[in-house]
């Protein structure tokens, strides 16, 4: 298997929790490795540009934003959220020119449930960013929690839908251990830029469950570029888990897990659930840590069936992503409705 690292354009992102950006507030950060500078203007609206100056190259965000424009802190050129030029002050009468055919590049941005999603791409979307069922588009998650992966995406990505690591990674006493394993088989399918593990009732072994009361019904989607939306209901109430999985730079990846639930009781377990969470991530980021260890050799790896299955998808909906796109044509699904058999 070898897989060329390649990340996925023309898609949309996660990028950040829209509470970290205050009206008046920009931040920088690099997605895809490109540097980009998010803000919020006076009338609250997101917005996201190229954090170079076109001028002189400098980053926009060492500059100032007054809520309305962008003045970069080495000649005091300003920017309107859209990116365009808005002043040159060292301009005399007589230089006057038409300042805004300057412009550092405007990335689009959506604001969708409380998270700032962003299009990496030339184009401007052609659908909306991904959502998580049953909550409203102005409802927030009652959970995040982000982590760094030091790791290329796909490593990221396979690591978290890798259905046979659990007992070995996640080991616990409030989840489960080796002795927990049996077989399972899960109805999976084609789903929107990705694939879904049907409808299905969670394994019993998974202690966590039994503290929601009632049998829960789940379902897990995931899509491209790497996000997966895990949809719980029992009884009258509903967990929503979205995992976002953002490529920083070749070897820096972002797992950002939130989550969203009906049950006024978990509000006040929040810092339990919240150590939980982070308990979980953080044995996810540390496996991947020690697999760089091995890959800094470049082995090559195996994907067996049909536990890994999963990944395999991933990997042929990137290359099937890539190449609809080359050929101009619709993204055909590779995946098609199955059984999947495993131990975990
Ligand atoms: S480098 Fe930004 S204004 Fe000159
Ligand atoms: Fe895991």
């Amino acid at each position: 298997m070898a897989e060329p690292n390649f990340l996925l354009s023309d898609i949309w992102y996660f990028a950040m929790p829209g509470a970290r950006l205050k009206r008046g507030a920009m931040q920088a950060k690099t997605l895809l490795k490109q540097p980009v500078l998010f803000g919020r203007t006076d009338a609250g609206e997101v917005f996201a540009i190229r954090d170079i100056c076109p001028h002189r190259g400098i980053p926009l965000s060492c500059g100032r934003f007054d809520g309305r424009e962008v003045e970069c802190c080495y000649h005091g050129w300003r920017f309107g959220p859209d990116g365009v030029c808005t002043a040159i002050p060292s301009l005399v009468p007589g230089q006057e020119f038409d300042v805004s055919r300057i412009k550092t590049r405007r990335h689009p941005v959506r604001e969708v449930q409380g998270n700032v999603w962003i299009w990496m791409g030339d184009g401007e979307p052609d659908r909306d960013p991904p959502r998580v069922p049953h909550f409203a588009d102005d409802r927030g998650a009652n959970l995040i929690e982000a982590m760094d992966f030091p790791c290329f995406v796909d490593h990221a990505v396979i690591g978290l839908m890798d259905p046979a690591h659990g007992p070995f990674v996640h080991k616990s006493w409030f989840w489960r251990n080796e002795r927990s394993i049996h077989e399972k088989a899960k109805e999976f399918g084609p789903a929107e830029f990705g694939f879904v593990m049907k409808k299905h009732r969670p394994s019993s072994n998974s202690a966590a469950y039994k503290i929601l009361g009632g049998t829960p019904e789940t379902e897990i989607r995931f899509q491209l570029p790497g996000v997966r939306i895990e949809h719980i209901q029992v009884g009258a109430h509903t967990v929503c888990n979205l995992t976002t999985v953002t490529p920083i730079g070749d070897m820096m990846t972002e797992v950002t897990n939130q989550m969203w639930w009906t049950m006024g009781w978990a509000d006040a377990a929040k810092p339990l659930i919240r150590r939980f969470a982070r308990k979980f991530l953080g044995q996810d980021r540390d496996v991947v840590v020690l697999q760089q260890e091995g890959l800094r050799h470049d082995p090559s790896l195996m994907l067996i069936k049909d536990a890994d299955t999963q990944a395999r998808w991933y990997y042929q909906l990137k290359n099937e992503w890539v190449r609809a796109r080359q050929e101009g044509r619709e993204f055909k699904n590779p995946v098609k409705d199955v059984t999947l058999r495993w131990r975990s």
